[in-house]
């Protein structure tokens, strides 16, 4: 098949590509604004184009048009946006991809969306989250927090209807806090919101700064080795018609923790890497102080995976394997406090992850 991976510049992308070529059964096209986290990944069947869904409509057309399948990726996926920014994170993650869905169904070709644990809100306080039972649950409108979420279900639910009336063939991946080299940015000692939790900590971890628990860290996470991930992105690949208008939570269930036991296995990982204790403090901040005013959260929702189990994937790697893992590559690549200004810098402008 030629796959085109729309987005593959993120971190979930550079993991794809890299395990697309590793296998070398298909031709990839990646497209992204940035192929920052690509470098050194190179492979005679995989071909990147910079592009930018927003702007560069007629390269995004002929290449789905040249496609046997379609992966979007395509979303700001950071929680600061989601108060800061609110209508950006509207339109890309809705609109955009909502253009990238009609291409698909314009040149028919399956399209396996990359949607979002967060359509689950504050679903998860009781029960495993699943995906065709679970009733979702979302903050009020004055918490912009929860646009990502319900724009992301609102895309899930175009896409269902789609599917009904026979327009698309597609897949819905919800990711479950996917965990591993190359997530995000690293940000300096003093940067409130920004990236996801793990390079929040690992920045700190690095330079000395405090690990700050937003609301005291009581809510739980869910981690996923990246690798896991691969694999469940193979295994839909493997699947395609046992896969066909499904959606598919991909998480460990296993590797359910709080932020705060989370942040204590992260400094206890540090010093059996490092040899030496973490000089970090690990402090308290309001949710409205880290992210801003609209700021909420949801406690709790591990991912029912026994639709994924069904196809025949599990999880291999528990959540110390996956920090010690991860935290390794971070430690030889950034070791150097001066990288974390230029990681900072060049990874900000990533848009598209
Ligand atoms: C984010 C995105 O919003 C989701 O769309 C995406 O599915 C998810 O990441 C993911 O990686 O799968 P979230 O789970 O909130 O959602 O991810 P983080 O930003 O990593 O936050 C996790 C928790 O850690 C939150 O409770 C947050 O408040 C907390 N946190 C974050 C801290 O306590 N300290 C920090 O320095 C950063």
């Amino acid at each position: 098949m030629n796959i085109l991976v729309l987005g593959a510049g993120g971190f979930i992308g550079s993991h794809m590509i890299e395990h697309l070529i590793r296998r070398r059964e298909h031709d990839a096209v990646g497209l992204d604004v940035t192929d920052e986290k690509l470098r050194g990944i190179s492979g005679r069947r995989f071909r990147f184009v910079r592009g930018d869904v927003r702007r560069d409509r007629a390269t995004v057309d002929r290449l789905i048009q040249k496609a046997d399948l379609v992966v979007d990726l395509i979303a700001y996926a950071n929680p600061s946006m989601y108060v800061s920014s609110p209508l950006d994170v509207f339109e890309l993650n809705f609109m955009q991809n909502l253009e990238i869905a009609r291409l698909c169904m314009k040149h028919e070709k399956r399209l396996i969306q990359y949607s979002s644990a967060e359509v689950y809100g504050k679903a998860g306080n009781e029960d495993l989250c699943s995906e065709d039972t679970t009733n979702s649950t979302f903050g009020p409108v004055t918490k912009p927090r929860w646009i990502y979420a319900t724009a992301k279900l609102l895309l899930e639910r175009v896409l269902h209807a789609h599917g009904l009336a026979g327009d698309v063939e597609y897949t819905i991946v919800r990711p479950f806090n996917f965990l591993g080299r190359r997530i995000d940015y690293l940000v300096p000692a003093w940067a409130v919101a920004g990236p996801r939790v793990f390079p929040h900590f690992m920045s700190a971890l690095l330079t000395g700064g405090p690990l700050r628990l937003v609301d005291g860290g009581r809510v739980h996470r869910a981690f996923l080795h990246i690798e896991d991930a691969n694999a469940a992105f193979q295994t839909i690949l493997d699947n395609l018609d046992a896969t066909r208008n499904e959606i598919f939570n991909v998480g460990n269930p296993a590797n359910n923790v709080t932020i705060r036991e989370f942040a204590r296995l992260m400094l206890d990982t540090f010093e059996d890497l490092s040899g030496h204790p973490s000089a970090s403090p690990v402090v308290e901040i309001s949710g409205e102080d880290f992210y801003g005013r609209g700021y909420e959260d949801g406690d709790r929702r591990p991912p029912d995976i026994g639709k994924m189990h069904a196809l025949g994937w599990s999880p291999r790697y528990d959540l110390r394997t996956t920090l010690r893992e991860t935290m390794a590559w971070y430690l030889e690549v950034y070791a150097k406090p001066a990288h974390l200004d230029e990681a900072a810098g060049v990874s900000g402008q990533a848009a598209i992850a």
